[in-house]
Formats: C-alpha cells, structure tokens, sequence
C-alpha cells in the first residue's frame, strides 16, 4: 500500500489559540468597523489574513539567530545573506531592507519618474501604491484566463507578450522597466512560466527595457514550474529558481513570504551602478547598506531561510496543503480561482454573494460572513483594495472580486483546513439569505483597505 503524504517537519513549540461564540464575533467585528485588519488577533481562530511574515522559523534558523553580528558595518550576518542570495539567486549585488515594500520604495526612487508606465502582470497593491505614489502608472498585462476563475490553466500568472509589446511601442521612453511578480499573489497566486519569463526577457532586449521581479514567492513559482512546465521535472528548486532571476536585471523581495521569516526583505541586482544610485536612496529610508533595516539575527535567519524555503519535501508540504484546502472546497461545490494557488485559495466572492452589489463590496462581505462562522479571518481582494482611480477619485472595480485565505508556512494542520472548508460550505448553504453588504464610513486617500471604516450597508 502506498504511504500517504505528510508534512516533512514536526512541531516543536505551539501556540493555544482560542474559539469564541458567533455573538462575541458579532459584537467584535462591528466594534472593528467591519474591517478585518483593525481585529486583534485573539479575537482570531484560524488567521488566515496573510502568509506574510506569519510562518513559524525552523530550530536551524532560531539558532542562527542566537549568533547574529550586530556590528553597524560590515556585520558577518550581511556576508552570510550575501553569499546565500548570490548562489541561490545568483545576484552579485544585494541591499537589504526591513521589508519588500521598502525594497519597492528605494528601487522605485531611483527607476520610476512622473508620468512613466510600469507594465508586468498584476502589480501587487504596495507596489502599485508606490508607483502612483511617484504619479506614474502601473499597467497591468496579465494574460485574460486569470480573469476566468473556473478556467485551469497551469500558468495564470502569465504576461500576455502581445499586451507587452503594444505596451512597449505605445509608449517608448514612459517605460524603463517591467516588473513581474511571481507568483502573480493578486490573480490568485498564480504562477508564471519560464517559457514567459524568457519571452518578458526578449522582449525587454528588443525595446531596451529592464526587467525587475517581484519576488516574494519565486520558490512557489519554481515548484509549479518543475510540476508543470515540460523539461522540468528532474531539475531542483534551486536550479530552477536560478533559471527564473537570469532573466532578470535585477528583484525585489519580501522575505516574510518565501524565506519564511518574520520580518525582512531585500534588493538584489546586477548592475553596480543601479547598487550606488539605490544605495542613496536606501541609507537614506532604511538603514546603511550593511544592515537596511535588518538587524544580523534577521539578516542569519533570513540567509537560511533562503535555503529552506527553495527545499523541495518543504515546498511539496506547503503547496500541497494550499491544494488540500482548494480540494475539500471542490467537494463543496465552492466556487474559487482554479487551480489552487501557491499560497492561498481565492474565493470568487461575486459567485458566492451573487445577490450583493458590487457597490456593497461583495468580497469583504463574504469575508465578514466567513469571520462570523467560524472566527476565520481572510482578506478582500476584490473593489476596496483597487481603491480609487488617482485622477478622477471614481471607485475602481476590478474584473475578480475575491476573498483570500492565505495559509501561513509551516503553521497550520488539515484539521484546520477542514475547518475552514465546512465554515465555507455553511456561507455557501446559506448565500441566498445574504442580499446585502456594507458602506464606507472613512478612508485614507491611498491604500483605503487596511484603516477603511465600514457599516452595513441597511
Ligand atoms: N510584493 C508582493 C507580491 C507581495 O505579496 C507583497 C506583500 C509585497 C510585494 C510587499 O511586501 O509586505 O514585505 O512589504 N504581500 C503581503 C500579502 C502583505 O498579504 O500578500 P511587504
């Protein structure tokens, strides 16, 4: 008989977590302003918010966090960091920051002026806060499978070359970069093929571009790649991974996610001029180029995680699990973006909650259903977070409107997966009875999701 799959680690330390009654989430939810993020976390019985920084350090990494250098220059937790990112992404030059929104930040003050166009695949809401911050446009090419939830595709996260290259020669010199972010987190996690990465890399020679990616989950991406692309199958993460940054200039990376720290981020490069112009910009915001915002201990636990994080029996237990979740919503009969994601699932919410307007923002309410359930807590990925258009201030509906349930590394059981997936299945059963959503109360001129204050909308 064939052994069934399980995770390849086991647990060393835990932390109790709590239910509570429907009436306390009713009272806790409305006293947040029916925003999720302004919950505590104890208020939270399966925190499914994000897997950013939320994953749980290996025995390896807490111990090299016992000897971090904290020297100011030069500390030996950079050169370990140095040498991991530059012989598992193959970077020679490398500036580290506390996160990958910072990294986005000091690369953004050197590449993107007023008035530029920055193409990739979907620009994740921090990067696309910080180029139109720099009043300049992101402009998103991702292939139009993605917007069909029920269609498989192995690559979802792809780059459509044909709206790349409209895009390159419409608009000449408003474009100096491209960015892709794989995996492609806002259409659902979705991967991007090497074949489209070398296809992004031909282009980006024939119209002298650069070509920047957003790396946050590459691991994830180089498993689906190894799974799912021809010629593949026999190569390893790391070889991959190396394949995936050689067509690239240079990366931005939050290491919350697949280098499974808690805090951390970095840029890396080719170019050692772009290293000086950024290295400014990044004393300047984060910290001196030996540190940016990272203490040694991070920097130790980062350089590890790297190579955790690109181990194949660690990849297949996290990805696997994601697919777990996405399999007992398939039994269920719940709708969410096929295939499963790397890091989450992304449920269609306009499928669940067919009777809330869009106006109402149908996904923030299925994910305030989904919290009243169980003490679930997800996040909208749907009109709160595409905010408003910059110029004219109109609300922005993008083509998904989605709830995501991002599974934090190494941290929950399929016992919880299956709690989730029946919490969902009992929003489901009862979708009929839900005809209407919520109003905005307050909001920040940018980035309005994380401190929105909403009420029901009767
Ligand atoms: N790029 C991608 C693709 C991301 O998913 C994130 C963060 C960032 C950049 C910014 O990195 O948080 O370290 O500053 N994503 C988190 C999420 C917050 O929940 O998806 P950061």
């Amino acid at each position: 008989m064939e052994l069934p799959f399980s995770e390849s680690y086991k647990t060393k330390m835990v932390e109790p977590i709590y239910r509570s009654t429907r009436e306390q989430r009713e009272a806790w939810i409305k006293e947040a302003k029916y925003n999720l993020f302004k919950l505590s976390s104890d208020k939270v019985f399966i925190d499914l918010l994000t897997d950013s920084g939320t994953g749980a350090m290996s025995d390896r990494q807490w111990s090299a966090m016992m000897v971090g250098d904290e020297s100011y220059a030069g500390a030996s937790s950079f050169y370990k960091l140095k040498d991991a990112i530059h012989d598992i992404l193959g970077f020679e030059y490398f500036l580290p920051t506390h996160q990958g929104r910072a990294a986005e930040n000091v690369l953004f003050s050197v590449l993107v002026k007023e008035g530029d166009i920055i193409p990739g695949n979907s620009h994740f809401d921090t990067t696309k806060g910080h180029i139109e911050f720099r009043k300049a446009t992101a402009l998103d090419c991702t292939i139009d499978e993605a917007n069909d939830t029920q269609l498989e595709h192995p690559f979802k996260g792809n780059i459509d070359p044909v709206k790349l290259e409209n895009a390159l020669k419409s608009y000449g010199d408003r474009i100096k970069f491209i960015i892709i972010t794989v995996t492609n987190n806002t259409a659902g996690g979705q991967p991007v093929s090497m074949q489209n990465l070398l296809e992004v890399r031909r282009l980006a020679d024939k119209y002298q571009k650069l070509v920047v990616v957003d790396a946050a989950r590459f691991a994830e991406n180089a498993y689906f790649i190894k799974k799912r692309e021809k010629g593949y199958a026999d190569k390893s993460i790391k070889e991959i991974s190396k394949e995936m940054f050689a067509c690239a200039d240079a990366m931005t990376m939050s290491a919350k996610k697949d280098a499974i720290v808690n805090m951390g981020g970095f840029i890396a490069m080719r170019s050692k001029e772009l290293y000086q112009q950024a290295s400014v910009y990044n004393i300047m915001f984060e910290g001196f180029v030996t540190y940016g915002g990272m203490s040694g201990r991070d920097m130790n636990a980062l350089a590890i995680g790297l190579d955790e994080g690109t181990e194949f029996d660690y990849l297949d237990s996290r990805i696997r699990q994601v697919a777990y979740l996405g399999n007992r919503l398939t039994d269920f009969e719940v709708p969410y973006q096929r295939p499963a994601g790397g890091h989450a699932i992304f449920i269609d919410a306009t499928k669940v909650l067919n009777k809330v307007p869009r106006e109402e923002f149908t996904a923030q309410t299925l994910a305030v259903e989904l919290y009243l359930e169980a003490g679930i807590r997800g996040v909208e990925i749907g009109a709160l977070m595409a905010d408003r258009n910059p110029v004219t201030r109109e609300n922005r509906y993008p083509k998904l409107e989605m709830v995501r349930l991002a599974i934090p590394r190494r941290v929950y059981s399929n016992n919880h997966m299956d709690v989730v997936a029946v919490a969902l299945k009992n929003v489901w059963d009862r979708r009929d009875s839900i005809t209407r959503g919520l109003r905005i109360v307050y909001e920040a001129p940018i980035m309005r999701h994380f401190t929105v204050e909403l009420e029901r909308a009767i």
